[in-house]
């Protein structure tokens, strides 16, 4: 999501466009070397920049595309965006999961990747105006063409999960099903995670349709993956805001005790879960994106203890 300049809607400048293709080339030659190799991104990141920042590399370098497994998005219509042209934009955002929409949001994402496929594509929001199977129906389509591989969901609670995993089995006759469902998910986003853990007690929070989602993807083989793991720093930055500033110092506590960056301690908390949830860490910075390699190995070695202490941190007081 960072890469492309960011979400200013202006276009960029040519030195603009030299410093973004430089950070992108940057921070995916650390992927690559750390082992990374599944990048994702949207076509509103950027107002199209993030897919066309990834094009330019994979147009500059033969081969770079076989080695990489691309996911982006669509399914949210920017208001006002300049992606649309001059004439595709309202003044008003909404969700859009329409047959129509998705060919055309898919045809102009290739384009600015400079690719012929995506590995997954994911729908991003809910859009309750459209029946799940009109939407599946055309990802079916756009997959018989060759043009993406597997279908995704993102923010979205149980029932729809259900209904497009549902509507995808049917119409695919059983041969597919969801690949992955996104959701905000770490130690600043515990709703899921305190929803079940407190389950039978008044403090337990409102799940927002998330109840359940866990078992019911690990049931059926869909890969749950966190945006947001890494809290955006604000358990990591060196001036946390003062709500923040117990669970960094237990974040800061444990990764001496570890012996690895706070940032991995961070992402460590999360897969320490025995979910399988895959981080989709939005860094851009060569260093932290080495360093949340190792975040598995450090999950492993997390004691119970040190987990708990900073979910007990991060709550802000003891558990019932
Ligand atoms: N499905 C969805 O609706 C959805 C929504 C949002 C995002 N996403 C996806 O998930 C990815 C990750 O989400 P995210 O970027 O919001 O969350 P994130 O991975 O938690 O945070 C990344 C951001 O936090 C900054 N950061 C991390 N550690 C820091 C530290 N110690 N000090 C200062 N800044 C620090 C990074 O800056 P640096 O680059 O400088 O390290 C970067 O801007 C995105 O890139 C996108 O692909 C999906």
């Amino acid at each position: 999501m960072g890469w492309g300049g960011g979400w200013a809607p202006e276009p960029l400048s040519p030195q603009g466009w030299r410093d973004a293709e430089d950070a992108a080339h940057q921070a995916l030659r650390a992927a690559l070397d750390a082992g990374i190799s599944t990048l994702d991104t949207a076509d509103i990141y950027g107002h199209g920049r993030s897919e066309q920042a990834l094009g330019l590399l994979l147009a500059a370098e033969p081969g770079l595309r076989e080695s990489l497994r691309i996911q982006t998005k669509c399914g949210i219509r920017l208001g006002g965006s300049p992606l649309y042209g001059s004439t595709g934009g309202t003044g008003t955002t909404r969700y859009d999961s329409s047959a129509r929409h998705l060919r055309t949001a898919v045809a102009g994402s290739l384009e600015r990747l400079h690719t012929d496929h995506v590995d997954t594509l994911i729908i991003h929001r809910p859009d309750v105006l459209t029946d799940p199977a009109e939407t599946v129906g055309a990802f079916l389509e756009l997959k018989a063409a060759g043009a993406v591989g597997h279908l995704g969901l993102s923010n979205m609670g149980l029932a729809w999960v259900r209904r497009f995993d549902d509507a995808l089995r049917e119409a695919s006759a059983g041969t597919e099903t969801l690949a992955c469902v996104q959701l905000e998910l770490g130690l600043h986003a515990r709703t899921l995670i305190e929803s079940v853990v407190l389950a039978n007690h008044p403090e337990a929070p409102p799940s927002g349709d998330t109840e359940g989602i866990v078992e019911f993807c690990t049931a059926r083989g869909i890969e749950l993956q966190a945006w947001g793991p890494l809290g955006r720093g604000r358990y990591t930055r060196p001036d946390p805001e003062p709500a923040d500033a117990r669970a960094a110092a237990e974040v800061g506590r444990v990764a001496e005790e570890l012996d690895v960056p706070a940032d991995v301690v961070v992402l460590a908390w999360l897969m320490r879960l025995p979910w399988g949830i895959r981080p989709v860490v939005g860094t851009i910075r060569p260093g932290r994106i080495a360093a949340s390699a190792t975040a598995d190995q450090a999950a492993r070695r997390m004691d119970a203890d040190q987990w708990y202490r900073i979910w007990t941190a991060a709550r802000g007081e003891p558990l019932p």
